[in-house]
């Protein structure tokens, strides 16, 4: 199940990232009531991306804006879990300038390949894309100052996994700050059941409790979620009942943790 899983959203994305190599927009969820990606457009604003390669604002798949929300220092390491085309690690190089780094992390070669070009584009020389699992980050242990991600950790059929080695590669003291979606309340099972969905980043939502729950048992502390968009679906893009009954209980959320430092 979790195999097929992986190689559904590798396929889901690699399309997108072909999409966007041809000039054309990628997009997340199913279509909502703004008649748009309720989960995807309109996240950055025009300060944020003036500068920015075209492609890397064209491949943008979040569901948030984590940079803007995460507090990111000169001179530290920021790890973007699922960077895609790779906009947010491009925003987090910025801040953390010459003296940090920027790494991407994402297991679909087209991805990284969308991502490598807009890094070359915007000549970022403290940036570097790992191929790679979330489940399985290839990083040593207590190397990273930040953990960030957009709309990506709800995709992998092993959250408990992803957030254990989230903080195996955090310092002490690092910070998790991750735009995600979450859902509040039961989800059916026939939402939860559907792999489009599941693609989508609707179906494999974490209900807010358990996504704190998750984090506290991995060890971090200091754990928020806050929300930052509701959506509200139409029957467009997903079965008219089903729509009703997860409109409105299906959000964008910030979600915010820390690994505890050493005494
Ligand atoms: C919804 S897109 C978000 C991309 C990017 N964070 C953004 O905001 O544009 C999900 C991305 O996560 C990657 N991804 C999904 N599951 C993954 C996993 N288990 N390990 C590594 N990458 C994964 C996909 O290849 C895709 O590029």
């Amino acid at each position: 199940m979790s195999q097929d899983i992986k190689e559904t959203v590798k396929e889901k994305y690699a399309d997108a990232a072909l999409k966007v190599l041809g000039g054309e927009k990628g997009s997340c969820g199913p279509s909502g009531a703004c008649g748009c990606d309720p989960v995807s457009d309109n996240l950055y604003d025009a300060a944020q991306t003036r500068g920015l390669p075209e492609g890397a604002v064209l491949a943008s798949l979040g569901c948030g804006n984590p940079t803007a929300l995460a507090d990111l220092h000169a001179g530290e390491v920021v790890l973007d879990l699922g960077s895609g085309g790779g906009i947010d690690v491009l925003l987090s190089a910025k801040r953390v300038g010459p003296t940090g780094k920027a790494y991407g992390l994402d297991m679909t070669d087209e991805m990284l390949t969308v991502a490598r070009a807009n890094q070359a584009k915007a000549a970022a020389t403290n940036v570097e894309f790992l191929k790679g699992e979330i489940e399985n980050i290839p990083l040593p242990d207590a190397s990273v100052d930040v953990i960030i991600s957009n709309c990506v950790i709800n995709l992998s059929a092993d959250k408990a996994r992803v957030l254990q080695e989230a903080f195996r590669v955090l310092r002490p003291g690092g910070r998790f700050a991750v735009s995600d979606v979450v859902c509040r309340g039961e989800v059916p099972d026939a939402v939860r059941h559907s792999m489009e969905l599941w693609v989508g980043c609707i179906a494999g939502a974490l209900e807010d409790n358990e996504y704190q729950r998750l984090l506290a048992d991995a060890g971090f502390t200091e754990i928020s979620v806050e929300p930052t968009r509701v959506y509200e679906f139409t029957e467009a893009g997903i079965d008219n009942v089903l729509a009703r009954e997860i409109s409105g209980r299906v959000m964008g959320a910030f979600i915010r943790a820390r690994k505890p430092a050493l005494r």
